[in-house]
């Protein structure tokens, strides 16, 4: 039988028709994105995390001479939201680039090791974890983590028969 996932999400052209609160998280990320440290890569990568009370968490990317060893924005940002803020929720997330090096045309999604932390702090709330993916132009805007990673690794299977 062939089944179908279909994912909705919301392309904004004009960012200033978004609400202050987004204007606020948006300008976060842009200008945390400038204080990445990203030499290796010259991707800068900016997060600001809203949280439930409507305190704001940023990150950007850590990088290391030893590649592995680097972290991506959207992991510096949650992680220390949560470990700050342990009890707090996370109501929405927005992430973007910068880069000369590079094409940022159109904005930056998550990759897959962060979309997996992102499902797993969402499965633990109680409402859903907007992502808010823009650059200059554009914004797209996902109303869950989950949108972003069908078929994700579940705790629920860690759990011991
Ligand atoms: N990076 C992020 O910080 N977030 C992403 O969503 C994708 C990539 C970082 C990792 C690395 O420091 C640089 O961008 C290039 O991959």
């Amino acid at each position: 039988m062939q089944k179908n996932i279909l994912i909705k999400y919301e392309e904004i052209e004009n960012l200033d028709v978004v609400s202050d609160l987004e204007k606020k998280i948006i300008n976060k990320a842009i200008s945390v994105a400038d204080k990445a440290y990203a030499s290796y890569s010259n991707f800068r990568v900016g997060v600001a995390v809203l949280l439930e009370n409507d305190i704001i968490i940023t990150g950007n990317n850590q990088e290391n001479a030893s590649f592995p060893c680097g972290i991506c924005a959207e992991r510096v940002a949650v992680f220390y939201a949560k470990s700050k803020y342990p009890d707090l929720l996370i109501k929405k997330i927005a992430i973007t680039a910068k880069s000369e090096d590079f094409d940022i045309s159109s904005p930056v999604g998550p990759c897959g090791l962060c979309r997996q932390v992102l499902v797993e702090y969402e499965e633990n709330q109680r409402f859903d974890i907007e992502i808010l993916l823009f650059n200059r132009e554009k914004m797209i805007k996902l109303a869950k983590a989950k949108d972003l990673l069908p078929f994700y690794f579940h705790e629920n299977k860690l759990k011991k028969l």
